[in-house]
């Protein structure tokens, strides 16, 4: 298994490509189960989530390709993904591959309003909580499908198609809103989803299924309208930045000090995130090529934060804000209130030398810690790169284990630290 060996104490310095968002990809992809065309799909991230997402899409009979590098491309730019479900093969979404990727339950959706009929694994347990699909269950209900559960999997049946309907969620889900968009594309009649999450990647699904004939109204807001339509066609969609791996980068620099342009970056995607950089003593500016993060001597300052759906503080940057905090130049409290249990980095923080304290949902963050590199590993993608970022301010060497977590989220994390003076380098094998 890869390792990642990282020296710390060195300011970050120069600049990095922000690669298409991980979680555009995913439903984007997913989306391709509702056409028999060809949907093209550019700015892909280099990730081994979309390389299962493939395999598992494989299964179901869609044929998805990598198209090589084209005239002009740069070595950064994302991948260009085709897909294509001209026959779907297999309407089953089988446990060993669901339980390897959450997101891929919600193959159910496209699958249920194309083919009548879909059955997929529950995904199981989770490392940050529970994670119920009981409300992803609900909206397809509100669109006309019969719902069984049987060994574990979710029977999902409409044979006379689905019909459009009115769903209100009673807490903003953003799988939820992806499946609810996917389903009622093809729906007989108009849907209105209240409550819908406003995540700029629910906005860049909605925007894909648009170019592919859907009509969609409101995606961005709280209401989202769909009337339904007979088929949908093939389109070519561009996936987002990722604004997570963007804030997780300028942490990183507001943590060592530096100045590193964020290159593609777009603010308008996590400008909550960016005030609070702001407040913590970072410099943020905006330019023309990105976002230019700075911060030159000075002190990290304290600041609370509560994590809250968009276009509030994203609970992915939760981790890697409370590794910055631990610097911080006095106390800070970080309130998680979308996810339970999604703390698991604060152990390991400790073994780098910081000071928390949890109490239920709110973690204390005592600020201030020298911290000293150490061995340590995570079991979440964001955990893991939280510990990435205090090892990168740590003095001496820490060793990050389980870097696949890592993989499945920030395309080629090393080489981009690097190129910016961090002593960061990738052990392979066993050790
Ligand atoms: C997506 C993101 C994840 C992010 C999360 C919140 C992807 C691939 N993943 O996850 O990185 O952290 O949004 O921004 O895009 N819930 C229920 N019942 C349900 C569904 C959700 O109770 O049926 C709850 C969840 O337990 C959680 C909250 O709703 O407390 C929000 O979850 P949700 O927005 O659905 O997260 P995901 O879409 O799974």
């Amino acid at each position: 298994m890869d390792r990642i060996r990282i020296i710390g104490g060195q300011p970050l310095e120069g600049s990095i490509p922000i690669s298409g968002a991980k979680n555009a990809a995913l439903p984007l992809m997913i989306a391709s189960i509702l056409t028999r065309e060809t949907l093209t799909l550019h700015n892909v991230p280099r990730l081994s989530d979309v390389r299962l997402l493939m395999r598992i899409l494989g299964n179901h009979g869609v044929d998805a390709a990598i198209s090589g590098k084209r005239l002009g491309q740069s070595e950064e730019s994302g991948e260009t993904i085709t897909l294509s479900a001209r026959d779907i093969v297999d309407t089953t979404a089988p446990y060993e591959l669901v339980s390897r990727m959450r997101a891929s339950f919600w193959v159910i959706a496209p699958m249920l309003a194309r083919m009548g009929e879909a059955r997929v694994s529950l995904p199981g347990g989770c490392a940050i909580g529970t994670r119920p699909v009981d409300l992803l269950l609900m909206a397809l209900e509100k669109l006309g499908a019969e719902i069984e559960i049987d060994a574990g999997y979710v029977v999902a049946k409409a044979p006379k198609g689905l019909k459009g309907g009115h769903i209100v969620f009673p807490k903003v889900t953003v799988g939820g809103t992806h499946i609810a968009l996917m389903a009622a594309s093809l729906a007989d009649g108009t849907t209105i989803i209240d409550n819908a999450a406003q995540e700029p990647e629910v906005t860049d699904l909605a925007e894909c299924l648009i170019k592919m004939g859907a009509r969609i109204e409101g995606a961005g807001t709280a209401q989202i309208v769909i009337e339904g339509v007979a088929r949908l066609d093939g389109a070519h969609h561009t996936v987002l930045p990722d604004r997570i791996e963007t804030g997780t980068y300028a942490m990183a620099v507001a943590m060592t000090g530096g100045n590193v342009l964020l290159e593609n970056a777009r603010p308008d995607l996590l400008q909550a995130a960016l005030d609070v950089l702001v407040q913590s003593g970072t410099t943020i500016t905006s330019e023309a090529g990105g976002i230019r993060v700075m911060r030159t001597g000075g002190d990290i300052l304290p600041v609370d934060v509560a994590t809250a759906p968009f276009p509030g503080f994203p609970t992915d940057l939760q981790a890697q804000f409370m590794a910055l905090m631990t610097r911080a130049h006095g106390p800070s409290k970080i309130h998680e209130t979308i996810f339970e249990n999604r703390f698991m980095h604060v152990q390991e923080l400790a073994r780098l030398g910081a000071q928390i304290r949890l109490d239920g949902d709110i973690a204390y963050v005592q600020g201030k810690s020298r911290l000293k590199g150490a061995p340590v590993m995570a079991t979440d993608l964001r955990a893991s790169v939280s510990l990435v970022i205090a090892a990168l301010a740590a003095e001496g060497t820490t060793l990050v284990n389980r870097v696949y977590h890592l993989d499945r989220g920030f395309e080629a994390l090393e080489k981009k630290l690097g190129r910016c003076g961090a002593s960061i380098e990738r052990l392979s094998g066993e050790g």
